[in-house]
């Protein structure tokens, strides 16, 4: 590898993403060799920070990934920290003094790397004084980060990127959703167009339906405060359920490539139907969790948790049909759900196929046969598995539901890099392949919009689930009036690893 040339510059550097992602990220590319003797980074947040207790920071946040105190101290030498107002036109010019200084220092060839690992109210103040104070000088590539949400509805969506567009061109902006830094999300394309078996099949003549799930264990945990202001349905429906369903329905790109795949996923995206209300209120259902009981384990109510308001209508669980109104989908559901206190933890994709029309086995046995699904296992386990019909050994005749299954090992899930990790690289590498664009948010704010604004008008009681079950009645009954179902398995594998 050839070491990559960059000063990175960390706002809000004191939070708990810039521990838990970013420190531990860069610390890996720094491992293998991807980043050595030119960088640095300068971290910047309002409190009072020295540059020895920042290092220490750092090096608790790579606590458990260091081989040699040496090797972690050199990493963490790299890092500066500069207290900051973001409001303050004068911060910026220290700002820029300390990034004048390590760029001759440590060679780092003018490239610069703005991650904004704070709250989308501060992106366009930053942006703006980034450009207003020479922060950009244009001498090497100069590359904006920014993390969800990216706006709270199509209006805030766009006012933020009209903020942020003034002064970086959509080619410098990086918008993370880190579903797409995952290796099995990557394998989607992989799995769809280097298998004519199944690329030849992936339409509405074979498809009988599609099924995506987001389904967490944890509960809303310390972040009361922002998903109050969000729900299900903002914090992952809008982008990670609709970045995955749009890798899955595109057409072949030209090229696979950003553009291509780029322009695919957002005609993909537009011929997706806009609802009206009533059909919102119709194909989507919210749920909030209620205090239950799960092995042993008692789990509070959402109602119940840290920074939730006691009457508080943020749904917990959100599930819905959506439609593509274009050739190849007309007339395929694709149902996606998502929620928080599960029974698992488990995201995945199920493709379920069309059912053979005759049964030609009907005489011989009374075995229905299983519709072929297939299932693209994106975490905790990351495989496939095929459902297929076989003939049970023995006697007679008689079917047997089998499954192939391919699940990748655990020397493969240790090894393999962590999302946030190859993002950063693609930045470095200026590829925005795996990051949201602008006309992918747009889009999708303009159909999740329209069912949040439904919901709020309803005023008819929360609906609830359980902690720690699958979600609302209502999510069953939703696939239930299509005659479908949700072909969900539990995760034998994940269990039997431990
Ligand atoms: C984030 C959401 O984008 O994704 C969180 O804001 C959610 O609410 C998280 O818990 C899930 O990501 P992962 O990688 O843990 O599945």
């Amino acid at each position: 590898t050839e070491q990559k040339q960059a000063l990175f510059t960390i706002f809000g550097a004191t939070g708990d993403l810039a521990k838990r992602k970013l420190y531990p990220s860069l610390f890996r590319l720094f491992k293998k060799g991807e980043l050595a003797d030119n960088f640095a980074v300068i971290g910047t947040a309002r409190r009072q920070w020295t540059d020895s207790f920042y290092h220490e920071v750092v090096l608790d946040s790579i606590k458990d990934l260091m081989h040699s105190k040496t090797e972690a101290e050199n990493f963490a030498s790299h890092f500066y920290y500069q207290s900051h107002d973001v409001n303050d036109a004068e911060h910026y010019v220290n700002l820029k003094n300390l990034g004048e200084r390590l760029k001759a220092q440590y060679k780092t060839a003018g490239n610069q790397v703005f991650f904004l690992a704070m709250a989308p109210q501060f992106f366009g103040v930053i942006a703006e004084h980034l450009k207003s104070e020479n922060i950009l000088t244009g001498e090497g590539f100069e590359r904006i980060v920014i993390e969800k949400p990216f706006g709270n509805s199509y209006a805030t969506a766009k006012t933020l990127n009209d903020s942020l567009s003034k002064v970086f061109t959509e080619e410098q902006i990086f918008r993370i959703d880190h579903y797409l830094g995952k290796e099995m999300i990557q394998s989607v394309s992989a799995v769809r167009f280097a298998n004519p078996i199944f690329e030849s099949l992936w339409n509405n003549r074979h498809i009988d339906n599609v099924q995506i799930t987001f389904a967490e264990f944890i509960g809303v945990e310390e972040r009361g405060g922002y998903y109050e202001t969000s729900g299900a349905l903002k914090d992952m429906i809008q982008n990670h359920v609709l970045q995955v369903l749009s890798l899955i329905a595109m057409e072949k790109p030209e090229k696979f490539d950003e553009a291509h795949i780029v322009k695919e996923k957002v005609k993909a995206l537009k011929a997706m139907r806009q609802y009206s209300s009533q059909e919102a209120l119709e194909n989507f259902i919210r749920g909030q969790y209620i205090a239950g009981k799960f092995d042993g384990e008692n789990y509070l109510g959402y109602r119940e948790e840290d920074s939730v308001a006691p009457d508080s209508r943020t749904e917990t669980f959100a599930a819905g049909k959506f439609l593509i109104d274009n050739e190849r989908w007309a007339g395929v559901p694709f149902y996606v759900r998502s929620g928080k206190r599960m029974t698992e933890k488990g995201t995945r994709i199920n493709i379920v196929f069309k059912k053979e029309a005759e049964n030609l086995f009907a005489d011989n046995c009374d075995d229905q046969p299983v519709q072929n699904v297939l299932t693209i296992y994106i975490q905790p386990t990351e495989g496939f598995s095929l459902s297929v019909n076989g003939k049970a050994a023995g006697q007679g005749f008689h079917l047997e539901p089998l499954r192939l299954s391919f699940r990748h090992d655990s020397e493969f899930l240790g090894n393999s890099p962590e999302a946030y990790e190859k993002l950063f690289l693609d930045v470095l590498n200026g590829d925005g392949t795996n990051f949201s664009h602008w006309e992918e948010a747009a889009r999708a704010w303009e159909l999740i919009d329209v069912i949040r604004e439904a919901w709020d008008g309803d005023t008819s009681d929360m609906p609830t689930y359980t902690a720690r079950s699958m979600g609302p009645q209502a999510a069953f009954d939703l696939l239930k009036k299509d005659g479908n179902e949700w072909a969900w398995q539990p995760d034998l594998w994940y269990k039997e690893r431990g």
